[in-house]
Parts: structure tokens; C-alpha cells; sequence
């Protein structure tokens, strides 16, 4: 496979810095706490998870109105999570053991509290006032709302309530589409631009393999920031302060014009060896497949959301992935995310654990580059978290049935005092499950679903089929089935998939004999007799099709 980039053929797997292991017992996680489980992620041998690279969501100094999301220095780390030193251990101890590391970089806003934004709403001459974007009171009719001065455009927050915060000191708005401690940069500023490149090269030079990208699409807006349409098919039901989902998302995001700015980000990895960029990008096929750019001058890899959007039903997954599939340029790598901070739980989305065990075989089996979301190898769902528990602002904003905290929780250790996360309370709660629910007792379960995580990924590894042969899918005779060849060489691999909770007989368009490599009910390894595959409940098989059967 020395065709392929590691990106291509790795498994990355998602850590909410918070969230993974605390090693300081203030109930936070940290980066001490990453490393002392690099071996669970990947020790080099299949008692492992066998994950290929990290993403880390923010960890730079930040007083977390967004969890990190509100970067108040873009080359440091919070004392929270360790410091540079630790940072760098942290890519060391990953790389001996082969594990990339990728880290989160946020573009579009910072922190209220960075040094710029303090500079730039000092006063309307400061020279980094326009390094964000000012608008002074608008007379139009939108600005009106709740004594406000004059809103210079109609545009919402995506977590609730107007894009815009009035600075009284100075006597204008500044523009912020998340929480209003997030203002956001003005791109369109030459050192704004240079002065985020060097943030990249500062984190390149330290030895880190990629980027996620935190809504890149979102760094250019409209020159004019004219007024968004209204959204007349928006759910009635909406909070009264989501203004944001009452309007089109036409001028505050994916602008033609970002893409220059995105090449001159992909020449910068460039620079440097073998380095990733991924993009957070939630747009439509034909806006989303540009960002890999016209001849792949683009991201390597802008995230693939759409099966998160997806009824969790076999029709509805497979026109995603085959919608996917027929879009992409042949120079583009798909990638596939069933989970991170901002979803529901894979579990809870899915409807049950069992499903979730079938999302994992889909996840780890499609062509292109799967990320795992931490926890999810152990089928947590949602964690219960009421109105008062709540810390996310989306949730606050928005109610709490739009709260993040729930896929947030810590992540399971074993059976002791806050799950072997910490020595103390945790930052967000446990669920009581967790006793039943964790690494050491799914460790030894061969059945269990970190079991299945763990020898989908090793199968995958040892698979050129799995890790980046072709895609092809099949017809069958049940709407609850979704199929699909994998191949490469001499390799074929069948991947079935039961969605429907009834056992089913499916048929499918080959012949022969197989054998199965792996069930995600992880007891069965006999024979298969083509076209006819028995498949229990929820049942996913990827089964090794003998060679002389190729049709
Ligand atoms: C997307 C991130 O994933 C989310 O957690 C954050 O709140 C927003 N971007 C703002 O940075």
C-alpha cells in the first residue's frame, strides 16, 4: 500500500482534551492523561484499540466560554490541560508508538480575552481594529430589536440570540456567530491572514502531523455582510432566539472567495512533509466537494458529516455514501465521521447499542478515512444531563435538549471512583452505567463492543481490501441490508449490513463461497453459500469471498 498517504489508510480517533483521562486529579482531563493511555489507543499489537493518529480538540490558554473553542493564545497551552513541555512529550511518546498527532486550530474567532481582540476594541484607531470586523449602529429596521442601538445586519448566532455584541466604550458592533466571547477575525486583513499562517507553521514545526480545521468555511463572509435571507421552511418550533436557523445561511459562510484562502493553506502543509489538513465543513455535496479543491489543491480530507444526517436505515445510508461516492473527483479521498463533541452519541442516534455495533463495522468498512469519536468504542450513549448540570452554552442558550454536555462526559476507565477518569469529581457527570460500562470490563469481554472496535480495526490494518481497495455496492432483496464489495488485487471482501431489529436471509448478486472475517456479534467465523447470507438482528458480517467465485 506505499501508494497511499498515511491519511488515507488511518483510523483516527477524536479526544475532547477534557474528557479523556485526568492525570492531575483536578476532575479535568489534561495532556499527562493522553499519555498515559497511548498504549491503549496503540501499543502496536491487537490487544490494542489500533488507532493510526489523535485529534485533540483545543487545548490552548483560553477562559473556555466555548471549551477551548475561545483560543486567547494560539501557540500555548492552558495550564489546565499541561504546558509546551508536555505538548511536546505528547508528540514524541505518540510517534514512537506511530500514532499522528492532529490538533485542532480555530481560524474564524478567538477568545475575547487574546491580546488582539483587547488591542482592537481599545479604540476605533487602534491599529488591530480591523483585524476583526466593526460595523457601526445600522437605521434599518432589523437593529431595533430589545433597545438595541441598530444591528448592523439580520444575522443570528449559532448558539442563540443576534451575531452581533455592542461595544459601548467604542459605539459599534462587532460580528460573532458563536458565543458573543468569540469575535471573529477579519481574514480579509493581510496580516490577519499572515499572522494565522505563522500560528500554523509555529505548531508544524513542533512536530504535528495535521490540522482539523474548526468552520473553515465560515473565514470569509460577504464583503458587504448583507442580510441573509429569511429561511421559509424553518421549523416553527424553533427557540424564539434561534435566529439563526430562521435565515439562509447564504452571505455569512462558504463564499466563493475562501478558496484562494484555502489553497494558500494548502501550500503552506505543503511546506512541510507528509501534513494533513481537515476541514469542518456541514454544506450540500456540490459546495462541500469543492473545498478538496479543482485538481486536489485543496483540503486533503473536508470532513463527511452526511451520515450523521442520515435516518439511521440501510436505503438512506447507502444513497449517502453512494451520493458521496459519484461526486468525488477522482483525485478527492472520501472520509466518513459517525460522532464528535457536537452530535448526539452514535448510540443514542442510532437507537441502541446493537445498532451502533453496526455503525462501527459501516464506519471502519466504507472506502475513505474513518474518525472515531473516544467512547464511542465502548457504545456509550448520550449521558443524562439536566437543566442545572448544564455548562455548554448551546445548551444554555438554546435549551437542553440542544446541549452538547451529553456526548461530553468523561470517558470510562473501569468500575472505581469516577470511572478511573480522575481522582476527583469529574467536570461533567457519570452516567450511572459506567460500573457495567468501561475499558477494563470490555477489555476482557471478547464479545464486547470495544472487542468489536478493536478487531474491525486490525482486520482493517491487515486488509488492503478494507483500507483502500474499491467500493462497490450491491443489490439485495431486503430494504433493511445494505452490501458492498471492497477490493484490491487479488483481495475481495463482501460487507453486509442488517439495519432492520428482524433476522433476515438476504440475497445478493454473487456467487460462490465465502468465509466470514468478522461479525459485529463477534461469534461466528463459518462459511457462507452466495447469494444467500443469513444475517441475525442487527447483524453486520464482512466475509472474504473465495477467489476463483470473482464474478
Ligand atoms: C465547531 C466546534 O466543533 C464547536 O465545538 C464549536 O463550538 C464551534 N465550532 C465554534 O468554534
Amino acid at each position: 500500500m506505499t501508494d497511499f498517504h498515511w491519511w488515507q489508510t488511518a483510523v483516527i480517533y477524536q479526544i475532547y482534551p477534557r474528557s479523556f483521562m485526568d492525570s492531575n486529579g483536578d476532575g479535568i482531563g489534561d495532556l499527562q492523561g493522553v499519555i498515559d493511555r497511548l498504549d491503549y489507543l496503540n501499543d502496536g499489537t491487537p490487544n490494542s484499540l489500533g488507532v493510526d493518529a489523535i485529534w485533540l480538540s483545543p487545548f490552548y490558554p483560553s477562559p473556555m466560554a466555548d471549551f477551548g473553542y475561545d483560543v486567547a493564545d494560539y501557540c500555548d497551552v492552558d495550564p489546565l490541560f499541561g504546558d509546551l513541555a508536555t505538548f511536546d512529550r505528547l508528540v514524541a511518546e505518540a510517534h514512537k508508538r506511530n500514532i499522528k498527532i492532529i490538533i485542532d486550530w480555530v481560524p474564524n474567532h478567538t477568545s475575547d480575552q487574546h491580546a488582539w481582540f483587547v488591542e482592537s476594541r481599545a479604540s476605533r484607531d487602534n491599529p488591530k481594529r480591523d483585524w476583526y470586523i466593526w460595523r457601526p449602529p445600522s437605521s434599518s429596521a432589523h437593529g431595533k430589536i430589545g433597545g438595541e442601538p441598530g444591528l448592523p445586519n439580520n444575522w443570528g448566532s449559532f448558539f442563540g440570540g443576534p451575531a452581533w455584541s455592542f461595544d459601548e466604550k467604542t459605539g459599534q458592533y462587532y460580528l460573532h456567530q458563536f458565543v458573543r466571547e468569540q469575535p471573529e477575525l477579519n481574514w480579509r486583513n493581510p496580516q490577519v491572514e499572515q499572522t494565522m499562517y505563522e500560528t500554523l507553521r509555529f505548531w508544524l514545526k513542533r512536530g504535528v502531523d495535521g490540522f482539523r480545521m474548526d468552520v473553515i468555511g465560515l473565514i470569509i463572509k460577504d464583503e458587504a455582510l448583507r442580510d441573509n435571507p429569511v429561511n421559509q421552511n424553518a421549523d416553527p418550533n424553533l427557540p424564539v432566539n434561534d435566529l439563526f436557523n430562521r435565515l439562509i445561511q447564504k452571505y455569512n459562510m462558504d463564499q466563493d472567495e475562501v478558496h484562494p484562502y484555502i489553497r494558500r493553506i494548502r501550500s503552506l502543509l505543503d511546506e512541510f512533509d507528509e501534513r494533513v489538513g481537515i476541514g469542518e465543513l456541514w454544506l450540500d455535496l456540490p459546495r462541500w466537494v469543492k473545498y478538496y479543491g479543482e485538481h486536489g489543491e485543496g483540503l486533503h480530507l473536508p470532513f463527511n458529516f452526511r451520515l450523521i444526517e442520515q435516518p439511521w436505515q440501510a436505503r438512506a445510508v447507502r444513497a449517502s455514501v453512494d451520493e458521496m461516492e459519484a461526486a468525488l473527483p477522482s483525485f478527492a479521498w472520501p472520509n466518513y465521521v459517525l460522532g464528535n463533541h457536537d452530535q448526539p452519541r452514535l448510540a443514542t442516534r442510532a437507537g441502541g447499542e446493537a445498532q451502533a455495533r453496526l455503525g462501527a463495522m459501516l464506519l471502519l468498512t466504507l472506502r475513505g478515512t474513518p474518525t472515531l469519536y473516544y467512547g464511542d468504542e465502548l457504545g456509550m450513549p448520550n449521558t443524562p444531563i439536566l437543566p442545572e448540570q448544564m455548562v455548554d452554552p448551546q445548551g444554555i442558550n438554546l435549551g437542553v435538549e440542544r446541549t452538547r454536555d451529553v456526548a461530553r462526559t468523561p470517558m470510562q476507565w473501569d468500575a472505581g471512583d469516577f470511572a478511573g477518569f480522575s481522582t476527583a469529581q469529574p467536570w461533567l457527570p457519570l452516567p450511572k452505567d459506567y460500573p457495567s460500562r468501561n475499558v477494563a470490563g470490555q477489555r476482557t469481554d471478547e464479545h464486547s463492543t470495544l472487542s468489536l472496535y478493536r478487531r474491525l480495526i486490525w482486520l482493517r490494518r491487515a486488509s488492503p481490501a478494507l483500507q483502500s481497495g474499491s467500493y462497490r455496492p450491491l443489490e439485495t432483496d431486503s430494504e433493511n441490508v445494505f452490501a458492498y464489495l471492497r477490493e484490491s488485487g487479488s483481495e475481495l471482501q463482501l460487507v453486509a449490513l442488517n439495519f432492520g431489529g428482524d433476522p433476515v436471509t438476504v440475497r445478493i448478486a454473487l456467487e460462490g463461497q465465502g468465509k466470514i472475517q468478522l461479525s459485529t456479534h463477534l461469534d461466528r467465523f463459518d462459511e457462507i453459500q452466495f447469494p444467500a447470507i443469513p444475517l441475525r438482528s442487527y447483524e453486520g458480517l464482512v466475509v472474504e469471498v473465495a477467489q476463483k467465485e470473482r464474478i
